[in-house]
């Protein structure tokens, strides 16, 4: 890349703010371009009627009861944006070191997903698949002898995958980083004729400190003991993300993705670059709370760093960021 553009144009004859100056200029020259196409919208669910709580480390995000859920999908739908993303909080009661609440049929997400399947269309349901909303450690995989056990793990994971899948969700996105999952979870969902059932895999996730609001929204962090580095990848490495999203691809996922956000805009490019598949990132509860707490107390412009911030993750080789700021975003680009 360097060396085709070093020889091109010399100053004066070449002057590179021309096509800056107007601009119906720059947006003819625009490389990247953000579109409510490429939009995914996480939203947390509640138990409840008519009931929403605000997530205090996500200003402006709340957690909603079903029939709100059902409503804001709707929105999102309406918008335009192409899929929503549901993380449960679950009854501190019904979390257990064995997290089979995950594999209830009737657990909050399976209803979430059936009482918005039966009232919205034309849009995308995605569940993840990890055992933190569920287990009394707060961990993604079930604990046993201080360790998080893999292949037990997965186990409880393609159960969790497949009644999400009979409630209608479209697609399954496992988010623990056990390894061999999404072999596991394909070859479970293809046994039962779910042929078509996506799996979104959280293939390069890394253990990180911008979690943390998430774990108040889905009421995780007071159950979690210790870190998450025994699956989730050291931040300190790159290689290794293309080995976990090359097992993965391997695997069968049809698409990936890349978390946190913006400070692994580096390993989405690589990946990108890698392997040319559907690839995501998701701008996670930190990375929100990051921008949004600065735009609360006016440091920051909201509208802009939220554009910004999206359109960096497509410039990087983003193909869709799942984002809290979805709607907001999809309401900017609508001139709504
Ligand atoms: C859990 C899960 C996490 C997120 C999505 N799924 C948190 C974690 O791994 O502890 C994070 C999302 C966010 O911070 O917005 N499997």
């Amino acid at each position: 890349m360097a060396k085709r553009f070093s020889t091109l144009g010399r100053y004066p004859t070449t002057r590179l703010r021309r096509n800056r100056r107007e601009d119906w200029s720059r947006r003819l020259v625009a490389e990247t371009r953000l579109s409510v196409d490429d939009l995914i919208w996480p939203v947390f669910v509640q138990e409840g009627t008519n009931a929403r709580t605000p997530v205090g480390s996500m200003p402006g995000v709340d957690r909603l009861s079903v029939d709100l859920f059902v409503e804001a999908v709707k929105q999102a739908r309406d918008l335009g944006i192409p899929a929503v993303a549901i993380f449960p909080e679950t009854d501190p009661s019904a979390k257990t070191p064995d997290a089979r609440e995950a594999y209830n049929p009737d657990n909050l997400v399976c209803r979430a997903i059936r009482a918005v399947k039966k009232e919205v269309s034309d849009i995308g349901i995605v569940c993840d698949v990890a055992l933190d909303p569920f287990n009394s450690d707060g961990h993604d995989g079930i604990v046993r002898d201080g360790y998080v056990q893999n292949d037990e793990s997965v186990e409880a994971l393609i159960k969790q995958a497949i009644v999400q899948t009979e409630a209608g969700a479209d697609i399954q996105a496992p988010s623990d980083m056990m390894d061999g999952r999404i072999g596991a979870i394909r070859k479970a969902l293809d046994a039962k004729g779910y042929v078509h059932a996506q799996i979104m895999s959280y293939a390069a996730k890394y253990a990180s400190a911008f979690y943390n609001p998430f774990r108040d929204a889905i009421g995780s962090s007071g159950a979690l003991k210790g870190d998450k580095k025994t699956y989730q990848m050291d931040y300190a490495n790159s290689d290794e993300a293309l080995r976990e999203v090359g097992f993965d691809i391997e695997e069968g996922a049809d698409m990936v993705m890349v978390k946190p956000g913006l400070p692994y805009l580096d390993i989405v490019r690589r990946v990108k670059d890698t392997f040319g598949v559907p690839t995501y990132a998701y701008q996670v509860s930190g990375e929100y709370a990051m921008l949004k707490g600065a735009a609360e107390r006016g440091w920051l412009d909201w509208n802009k760093v939220l554009v910004e911030t999206l359109t960096g993750f497509k410039r990087a080789g983003c193909d869709g960021i799942l984002t809290y700021g979805a709607v907001d975003a999809a309401r900017l680009l609508r001139g709504k």
